[in-house]
């Protein structure tokens, strides 16, 4: 079975696009014969998104969410692979939890990896796991505060250990840089808070504090390290100045590049998240760490909750909320403005992702890559509208702000979107 896209703009160019077998068989200025062809005319085609952060709840709370809510999800996204995180229910923790997981996963309706848990109650499990060579964990996950779990690493010897084994078994580390012991201080300084302290307790000093911890130990290691959903300038700053030094990669989400604390007086408790909205300095800053190559990737941060949950007050509403349909059409939004290019979108959403996590034949328009596409068209336009999203997480932040939607999604040659 073949299909023949025709007339796309395909890196910067109008392009056919041959699928065979699931793959890209052929790009370029050629008519190939083919069993079925599509007109793509004045749309866009790029490689379908690699979301290294997403918290997919099944398992222990397919209340919030599950693979195939999840993975409906991502398709109208235009994600084409996640990566889940482990602090659910069980915690991806040992190999007995990560099997459970890889069962529920193949309900998935795009292509998956693991980040698997680094905690200082699980070496052995992680010893465990990373003993079998697996090749479906793409990272080990490091909190270095709690955020919706309890376990977090402050104990720098623990930290070593863990950059040791990520050394060993060339996995990097995946960071989520926020120190426990100043947020703890912080929260001491603010008696019956409501969100918007969220980012005043969840200080930005302490993502600051975090990712010097990080850089510093991954210097003496030796190792890769992923900082996920960096917030603040200051770590900006610093990852600009260890770049040269340490074998750092930099994630932003959509959300701190996008809005900021400013919002939390219309969105309450949906924009309460960890780390948390800043300021627009900070949104800034993100761009301009985009522009210079700072920044390496992009993540959705998808960690859905029930609407219940999120209606509650302040300091019971959980951190979080949904990112796999908003992302790639908010990003898209910003190409239409004219604030990034395709070129860069394309690296930050794939490419790199790709490359960073060892993915081999995916993140790119080349022959014998994997047909994991992702078409838009830049005149269309749509809003969003929770009510009308695939996860169970019906609320966003982002609700009624204009974004271009996604067209059409292939996932290994097959449409599963039109
Ligand atoms: O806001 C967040 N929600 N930040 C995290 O680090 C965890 C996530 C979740 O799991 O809900
Ligand atoms: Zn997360």
């Amino acid at each position: 079975m073949s299909l023949l896209l025709t007339h796309a703009i395909i890196n910067g160019q109008s392009q056919n696009l041959l699928i065979q077998d699931g793959l890209i068989a052929y790009s370029g200025k050629e008519f190939p014969n083919a069993d079925q062809t599509i007109d793509m005319t004045g749309k866009h085609i790029i490689p379908g998104m690699i979301d290294p952060h997403t918290h997919i709840r099944d398992l222990g709370q397919t209340y919030k969410e599950d693979w195939t809510s999840a993975s409906k999800a991502a398709i109208k996204g235009g994600v084409t692979t996640v990566f889940d995180m482990p602090n659910n229910r069980p915690p991806t923790v040992n190999l007995e939890y990560l099997n459970k997981k890889r069962e529920v996963a193949k309900k998935s309706l795009v292509h998956y990896k693991f980040n698997i848990a680094a905690t200082a109650e699980n070496l052995d499990g992680l010893q465990e796991i990373l003993s079998t060579n697996p090749d479906d964990v793409a990272s080990l996950k490091l909190f270095l505060a709690g955020s919706n779990s309890n376990e977090f690493v402050n104990d720098k010897e623990i930290i070593k250990r863990i950059f040791e084994y990520s050394l060993q078994y060339d996995l990097p580390v995946m960071i989520h840089s926020e120190w426990q012991a100043c947020v703890e201080k912080f929260s001491r300084k603010v008696k019956d808070p409501t969100v918007l302290d969220h980012h005043f307790i969840r200080n930005r000093e302490c993502a600051a504090i975090g990712t010097e911890v990080v850089l510093k130990i991954a210097q003496s290691i030796g190792n890769a390290i992923y900082i996920a959903h960096t917030s603040v300038a200051e770590e900006i700053d610093l990852i600009r100045a260890y770049k040269d030094k340490v074998r750092v990669y930099c994630e932003v989400t959509p959300h701190h590049l996008l809005i900021n604390e400013l919002i939390l007086n219309e969105v309450g408790n949906y924009g309460k998240v960890n780390p948390p909205l800043r300021t627009p300095k900070d949104n800034e800053a993100l761009w301009q760490a985009i522009a210079d190559g700072t920044v390496n990737t992009i993540g959705s941060d998808h960690a859905p909750h029930q609407l219940e949950e999120k209606n509650r007050p302040y300091l019971q509403a959980p951190s979080g909320f949904p990112g796999l349909e908003t992302s790639l059409p908010l990003l898209l939004q910003e190409v239409k403005k004219g604030n990034l290019s395709v070129e860069k979108l394309v690296a930050l959403t794939s490419t790199h992702t790709a490359n960073i996590f060892g993915l081999e034949k995916v993140g790119a328009i080349a022959p014998g890559y994997r047909a994991d596409l992702t078409v838009f068209d830049l005149r269309q336009s749509a809003v969003i509208r929770a009510q009308e999203f695939e996860t169970k997480a019906k609320y966003s932040p982002f609700e009624g702000m204009e974004v271009v939607p996604i067209d059409q999604v292939f996932v290994s040659g097959r449409q599963v979107l039109t």
